[in-house]
């Protein structure tokens, strides 16, 4: 059985009460099972993902009000609706404090039955979306938080509007730090799902059977601990996005099972034999180098190419230095309002620092660093000693041990700075120059001198 639209199991013995009600709901597009006791309607609900189950009250052997109690027992999630007949409706306004939905008084009058059954099963939808559109609103991200000044990331910037309004997969790839979750948040939020959930799963942070069963659902008993069905993350981005994070991590199980829903849209929880289909954009990111893997024998190469429909490459913040000092002001602007501080910027010296560096956690790193150094000053302009030691010594002369029984002539601290220097801009000697403040032809000539000339 495939499953795309709301499944209501009606229980009543008369049966052409049964039917009527049956035919009806079918007409207004639900999907629709039927039974006429207890029993059956059990067996029903254990084979099926009923969403909503509309019972008699008055059923030969246990009533509906029993067979309530056995449901929400077993599976907490599905809604119920109680029929009765006029003398009984004070049992199925008691029923209502055990946590039965809400009742209809027989014979069923079919616009407000309608109603309720519309009502009940938006309220469920809206209080499992709740808790993403929560995270939404707390995360929003939008283009204009994406900050950037260097040709690569006006690419980027232009491909993401291109890409958001459309449902193509994409992946992206880039080192940690350098805003994959960022751009993941831009694709979504900018695009005609922003009102969808958006649903993030790292595959690294999850251990293997526990990620099947979060991105797929499990039925209840499938294995030790699935006390009660449950939907996965895939039917609960139905019509959003999910964003996979880390897919370099997800073992080749997974990655077959990941590649169906792909390929077919349709999946099937752990330990359930029924297909569920699903809507879902996926967005994926990764800092390994998948071509790489595949080779290895750790990642699947036809999902590698799904995957990969729209492919979105972040350069690492050492290859984008001139998008510095706008990220610089950025973060000093957000972070000075977080804080309530009034910072204007950074000494010269800083900038100088941060142009040296290699920013190995790239911009998540300059945030970080940006933080603590907001935090250590008590003036509005960021200076050198504000920053972490690691940042400091790296740029400091002391680092080549100043210490008395080690005198060094001027020539060798001099040798010493071009060295350091031409390490950290990766022999790149306008860049070198630049920061120790000399012409490009002075820097060669002091090469010679000293031996060096590359
Ligand atoms: N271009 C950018 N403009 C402004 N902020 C950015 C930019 N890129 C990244 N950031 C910020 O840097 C931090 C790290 O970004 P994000 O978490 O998206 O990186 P990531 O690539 O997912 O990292 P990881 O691989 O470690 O998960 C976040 O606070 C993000 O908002
Ligand atoms: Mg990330």
């Amino acid at each position: 059985m495939i499953k795309d639209k709301e499944l209501i199991l009606v229980v009543d013995d008369e049966k052409n009460t049964r039917e009527s009600l049956c035919k009806i709901l079918i007409q207004e597009g639900y999907s629709v099972l039927q039974a006429k006791k207890e029993d059956d309607a059990i067996e029903i609900v254990k084979n099926n993902p009923v969403d909503l189950l509309i019972t008699d009250l008055c059923l030969p052997g246990h009533d509906g009000l029993h067979l309530f109690r056995q449901i929400k027992k077993e599976y907490p999630s599905i809604q119920v609706i109680l029929m009765t007949a006029y003398g009984t409706v004070e049992s199925a306004v008691e029923a209502m404090k055990e946590g039965v939905s809400d009742y209809l008084t027989k014979p069923v009058n079919i616009d407000e039955m309608l109603i309720l059954i519309n009502k009940i099963l938006q309220g469920q939808k809206l209080l499992e979306e709740n808790k993403y559109l929560r995270e939404k609103f707390k995360s929003e991200q939008h283009l204009d938080k994406i900050i950037w000044k260097c040709s690569q990331m006006q690419n980027i910037y232009n491909l993401i509007q291109q890409v958001a309004p459309a449902r193509s997969t994409v992946l992206i790839y880039g080192e940690s730090g350098t805003g994959k979750e960022l751009i993941a948040n831009a694709l979504h939020y900018s695009g005609s799902r922003k009102d969808r959930p958006l649903i993030k799963v790292s595959c690294a942070a999850i251990p293997e059977m526990l990620l099947e069963s979060e991105l797929f659902g499990h039925e209840k008993g499938s294995f030790t601990g699935a006390i009660e069905r449950r939907k996965g993350l895939f039917e609960l981005a139905h019509t959003g996005t999910i964003f996979l994070d880390e897919i370099g991590e997800m073992s080749l199980g997974l990655q077959s099972k990941l590649l169906r829903i792909l390929e077919e849209r349709e999946f099937q929880r752990v330990g359930g034999n029924i297909s569920i289909k699903v809507d879902v954009r996926v967005i994926s990111a990764t800092n390994k180098d998948l071509p790489q893997l595949i080779k290895e024998g750790k990642f699947r190469e036809d999902l590698f190419y799904r995957l990969n429909v729209v492919k979105i490459f972040l350069p690492p913040l050492r290859e984008r230095k001139e998008d510095l000092p706008i990220l610089v002001d950025f973060f000093i602007d957000e972070l000075s309002k977080e804080t309530n501080r009034h910072i204007k910027g950074v000494s010269p010296e800083v900038m100088q620092i941060f142009n040296i560096h290699n920013w190995p956690g790239n911009i998540r790193e300059l945030k970080n660093c940006l933080e603590s150094a907001i935090v250590r000053t008590s003036k509005n302009i960021l200076d050198a000693s504000t920053l972490p030691s690691y940042l400091r010594q790296e740029n400091n002369i002391s680092n080549f041990d100043l210490k008395e029984e080690k005198l060094i002539s001027l020539d060798e601290i001099e040798k010493k700075t071009i060295i350091h220097t031409l390490n950290l801009v990766e022999g790149n000697k306008t860049k070198a120059a630049g920061i120790l403040g000399i012409g490009l032809k002075t820097l060669y000539r002091k090469l010679k001198k000293y031996g060096m000339e590359m």
